[in-house]
């Protein structure tokens, strides 16, 4: 029997952008490495065993930002749904398991999901189990580095037209510096197109007591420690490098006045770090006993400083939620 086209079950449909360039990585991780304060972009924190340790900072008592974002949009989840745009395309930034995006669809009512990611493998399980759930929504599943700028691939551009909702919650906007932020953000505003109603709602970790924040970056359990000394095992697979995970400390201090957590992994002892750069040629660095190797800035906002930036980067209506402390905040920013 032929079966009517209109009854058909939907599947997601992919899209790989994104190429993973070894020589690339291995360039930019050896300039970060030869600079007077050693650095690594807060990228490498995420190989397969980091995805995982950052899902279990997700759950710890001190890691407060995950769940007090979760508490603003089950207490304020209809009124964000008054002044969001109904029948949107729903774009979610950061994707990984799709659960955030996906607890909003009963309020939303999206038409149309596009998950986003650096690798669709990633999504591909979360979304096609996603897809089941929700068989009348089309969905997409969209893999690129959105970390230097958003630019939705043109093909995918055409069959999205109409009000579009960017999504980019649980304070990754935090990990960019503010002029970085900016300057994704305003990527961003030209990423929600012409449609009136198009907009970003975005979380945001608000400026609060250095021991709250400290706590929330060294949890006694040492989960974030390990999370950011994974960090090492990755360099060492990326660039043949020998860090020894005993030689190394975690530390996270709070800056006042820079208004970010700094995570660093500090040397116990002298030691030399030797490895390979993207010409196959050996490089080594010196670490004396103290020096640090700087892994990731986690920037604090106030209410004020978050709505100026959008605000510069174009956005306009701006509304926002918080908890009954102010720890966290939720913003919808309409881009027309
Ligand atoms: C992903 N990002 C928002 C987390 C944060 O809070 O900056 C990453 C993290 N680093 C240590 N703990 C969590």
């Amino acid at each position: 029997m032929l079966q009517d086209p209109s009854h058909s079950p939907r599947t997601p449909r992919f899209v790989q952008v994104y190429r993973e360039d070894a020589t690339a990585l291995q360039r930019e991780l050896t300039q970060g490495l030869l600079q007077p304060q050693a650095h690594c972009s807060p990228k490498f924190l995420y190989d397969a065993l980091g995805s995982r340790l950052f899902e279990a900072i997700t759950e710890l008592p001190e890691y407060y930002p995950t769940r007090t974002e979760a508490a603003i949009f089950a207490a304020h989840g209809h009124a964000m749904a008054r002044v969001m745009p109904a029948d949107a395309t729903l774009i979610d930034l950061g994707a990984g398991n799709c659960h955030k995006a996906a607890a909003l669809f009963d309020r939303l009512r999206p038409q149309r999901y596009v998950a986003v990611d650096i690798s669709v493998q990633f999504l591909r399980s979360a979304l096609e189990s996603l897809q089941r759930q929700h068989p009348a929504l089309e969905m997409w599943g969209l893999g690129i580095d959105f970390s230097a700028g958003l630019e939705l691939p043109a093909d995918m551009a055409q069959a999205t037209a109409g009000p579009r909702l960017l999504f980019y919650p649980g304070s990754s906007i935090g990990n960019f510096t503010p002029d970085q932020a900016l300057g994704f953000l305003r990527s961003v505003h030209a990423a929600c197109g012409h449609a009136p109603g198009s907009g970003l709602l975005i979380g945001v970790d608000l400026v609060k007591d250095a021991s709250t924040l400290e706590a929330a970056y060294d949890d006694a359990l040492g989960v974030t420690a390990a999370f950011n000394l994974n960090l090492l095992l990755h360099l060492n697979a990326l660039l043949k490098a020998d860090f020894q995970l005993q030689d190394w400390r975690h530390l996270a201090r709070y800056d006042t006045h820079l208004q970010r957590i700094e995570m660093h992994l500090q040397a116990r002892r002298s030691l030399t770090v030797h490895w390979q750069d993207d010409s196959g040629a050996a490089r080594e660095r010196r670490f004396m006993a103290g020096q640090t190797l700087h892994t990731e800035n986690s920037c604090k906002w106030t209410l004020e400083g978050f709505s100026g930036l959008l605000q510069q980067a174009g956005f306009s209506g701006l509304q926002h939620w918080c908890d009954e402390h102010e720890r966290f905040a939720v913003f919808w920013a309409q881009a027309r």
